[in-house]
């Protein structure tokens, strides 16, 4: 399968890009990077890094988006450390960014292969957004659109109801949202319940090799943040668990096909995904496309094939 994905690394960023990496019917044909756990110049540096970290240095990384449609960014700092990669120092990269912007290498990459590109989206929908008005047709070149992001029946992450990815740009999110891509919404209503627990953090930290121990600095650090949200040692494997149902939809054992908004004018909602559950025919509401919503995943699989991969 031919996959691009478009990041803003960032730690489970990072350990979705492992992921794949360890896929063999996986080939990266880009990367795009946008701004969101970090400034878009560290997030490419960093998507550098960890390509060639992972063996993946031929795969082209373009830079995207330095900051959302309409508002000012909103960076993650604090969960992804001042490098994004939880101030954990790896190898410079000897490569750079191609010239394309992440749009415009996406845009390609779909075009040069129609109905045959799956996209991973795991940062600020800004990217997609402006590839959709550079190709308007793209939701039909796309096989297959993967997004982390929201939280529908889930409480927020950034605020008590907007979910990072989304809350970076909200407008963004509206249109690829509407766009009627073939899309899998993989939302804090089920990567909230995909935790790496202490157990899985000791065993990934008894795995021998370069890239599972970096992976355990990453996320020794990560975990630091989420345990003091949590209140117990674990983190959120948001990026990986979308990934993961990239690779295998099989993944996600209950989902409904359902149209979903983005609250744009809420004093406090902006932001928030609202999903229509009420499970009525198209004719009786706006028409509006659905996208599938990933309501049960198959959590203790994914947590054991994300081991795996590290090996
Ligand atoms: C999402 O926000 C980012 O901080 C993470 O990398 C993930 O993509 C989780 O809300
Ligand atoms: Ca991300």
């Amino acid at each position: 399968m031919q996959v691009f994905v478009d990041c803003d690394p960032g730690i489970d960023d990072a350990l979705a890009l492992a992921y794949l990496a360890a896929q063999p019917e996986v080939r990266l044909v880009g990367v795009g990077t946008v701004y969101g756990n970090n400034a878009v110049d560290v997030t490419t540096n960093n998507a550098l890094r960890l390509l060639e970290l992972y063996g993946l240095q031929d795969v082209p990384v373009a830079a995207g988006a330095g900051r959302p449609l309409v508002q000012p960014p909103h960076l993650a700092k604090g969960v992804h450390g001042g490098n994004g990669l939880g101030d954990v120092s790896t190898p410079e990269p000897q490569g750079v960014p191609v010239a394309e912007s992440a749009a415009e290498l996406l845009v390609r990459s779909a075009r040069s292969a129609p109905g045959e590109l799956d996209v991973l989206a795991l940062g600020p929908l800004t990217n997609l957004a402006v590839a959709l008005s550079l190709e308007p047709e793209l939701p039909r070149l796309v096989r297959r659109l993967v997004v982390m992001g929201g939280a529908v029946q889930a409480p927020g992450n950034v605020t008590p109801w907007a979910e990072a990815n989304i809350n970076n740009d909200p407008e963004a999110a509206e249109t690829v949202l509407g766009a009627g891509f073939d899309l899998t919404l993989v939302a804090l209503d089920v990567t909230m319940r995909t935790l790496a627990d202490a157990v899985w953090l000791d065993e990934l930290a008894a795995v021998p090799g370069e890239r599972a121990a970096v992976s355990a600095r990453f996320l020794d650090f990560y975990a630091g943040w989420y345990g003091r949200v949590l209140g117990e040692r674990a983190c959120a494997m948001h990026d990986p668990l979308a990934a993961a149902i990239l690779v295998d939809p099989a993944l996600v054992t209950s989902s409904v096909d359902v149209p979903v908004r983005v609250e744009l004018r809420g004093q406090y909602t902006r932001g928030l995904t609202v999903a229509d559950l009420r499970g009525w025919p198209a004719d009786e509401t706006d028409g509006r496309p659905a996208v599938t919503l990933a309501t049960e995943v198959n959590s203790a699989e994914f947590l054991k094939r994300m081991l795996n991969a590290l090996r």
